[in-house]
């Protein structure tokens, strides 16, 4: 496909953010992307907004206006986009089509969740929404339980270990030390893991990405008209999204996320890639168990061996393939609507050399963003 050049990234710091409004989270993430781009407002021609549940966590529906309005854009059109937890990610490929169709030249693509100003238990029945409400959720049935489902069916099929689950959560979260914009900069063990509360067997607490508020927003621009603004333009050269059953019971096999499979599968294709050539990702870790469901589906280990990659230090920064240099959800949070933009945000600034005591020697990356149990899956490669 023909590329698509980000031009400028923003991002607010994730967590609990009782003193920022919803908008308010929005606009800053917004206002540093387009001073990180070099452009004014007036060259922004669109608005893509990922977000999940603005209506259950903080009673605000029609978002795109709200955005445009409080961002000081109107009369540009502002458009939400929602695909569960992969709605961030679905922004951005809206984002990339509206150029690549010749409709927009420069578009401002955001995503944001406020998440924390509900309780815990609403907060869950929220995000149980994008489950099957009628066959699971309506059941009693969580994310966390969804997972945990899972992860026991993968720990039966290929002897993947509870410790290497652990693992996971232990580099993220070493990772996220190095990101200021991260929830947690907590360095935790594999013993800290095993003993958090238990959320659902095999799942605990230090498995789980955390509720969080936060914001996120990248500047996109034809290639044509990026060079006008910056020269240090990361380009997106692949796209790719898949549907799967919204149930887990209905899927052939709940230990390959089959979304993952084909939409990475339409990524490599367009940007005419493979697995081996990606060197850093970020990838959708809501759980522990979803950071090895990824990487055995994006192809960058074998079915059934993302446990012991993780365990070998392959992951890792300075592994073979550094995966969720950010902290990733587990430790850099997970405002749901989000996180797909932000994935996009790490890996510019690992493309561009900017990711700090983080960053690895990289000129290509994958981002990879999942709605519900893998209903939705949506992958981009990104390039210098
Ligand atoms: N990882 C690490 N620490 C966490 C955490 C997490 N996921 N969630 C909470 N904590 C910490 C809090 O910071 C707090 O620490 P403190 O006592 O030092 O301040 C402590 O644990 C208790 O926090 P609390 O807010 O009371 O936890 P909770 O019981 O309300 O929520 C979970 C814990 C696991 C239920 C919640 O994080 C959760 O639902 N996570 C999954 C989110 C999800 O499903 N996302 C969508 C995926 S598709």
């Amino acid at each position: 496909m023909k590329r698509v050049a980000v031009i400028g990234v923003g991002l607010t710091k994730f967590g609990e953010l009782w003193e920022t409004s919803f908008s308010q989270l929005f606009v800053e993430a917004g206002a540093m992307a387009i001073n990180d781009a070099g452009i004014d407002g007036k060259d922004v021609e669109a608005i893509y907004v990922g977000n999940m549940s603005g209506g259950r966590f903080v009673d605000q529906e029609h978002i795109s206006c709200l955005i445009a309005d409080h961002a000081g854009l109107t009369p540009i059109p502002a458009t939400r986009v929602e695909a569960a937890c992969a709605s961030g990610g679905l922004a951005i490929r809206q984002g990339v089509m509206s150029i690549l169709s010749g409709f927009h030249d420069i578009v401002v693509v955001g995503g944001v969740e406020k998440m924390t100003d509900v309780v815990t238990e609403k907060t869950t029945q929220t995000l149980a929404t994008a489950s099957d409400s009628e066959w699971e959720a309506f059941m009693g049935m969580t994310f966390p339980g969804l997972y945990a489902l899972i992860a026991r069916r993968h720990m039966h099929e290929y002897g993947t270990t509870r410790e290497q689950l652990a693992m996971v959560a232990v580099k993220n979260h070493e990772n996220a030390i190095h990101n200021p914009y991260a929830q947690f900069h907590s360095k935790i063990t594999v013993e800290d893991v095993l003993r958090s509360p238990l959320v659902a067997d095999p799942l605990r607490l230090l498995d789980c990405s955390p509720i969080t508020d936060g914001a996120a927003c990248v500047v996109l621009a034809s290639e044509e008209k990026a060079r006008e603004f910056v020269d240090n333009p990361v380009y997106i050269t692949g796209s790719g999204q898949a549907s799967s059953t919204i149930a887990l019971h209905d899927r052939k096999k709940i230990t390959v996320t089959d979304a993952t499979v084909n939409a990475a599968k339409e990524a490599y294709a367009r940007a005419k890639r493979e697995p081996r050539d990606i060197q850093v990702a970020e990838v959708h870790d809501a759980f522990t168990i979803g950071e090895i469901l990824a990487i055995e589906g994006l192809g960058f280990v074998e079915i059934g061996k993302g446990g012991k990659a993780t365990e070998e230090g392959e992951t890792a920064i300075g592994g073979r393939i550094p995966v969720n240099t950010s902290g990733g959800l587990k430790a850099k949070g997970h405002p749901v609507g989000a996180t797909g933009v932000a994935q996009v945000v790490e890996i510019v600034l690992q493309l561009r050399g900017e990711a700090g005591k983080r960053q690895v020697d990289a000129d290509v990356g994958l981002t990879h963003n999942v709605g519900g149990s893998g209903g939705t899956a949506v992958v981009h490669i990104l390039e210098k």
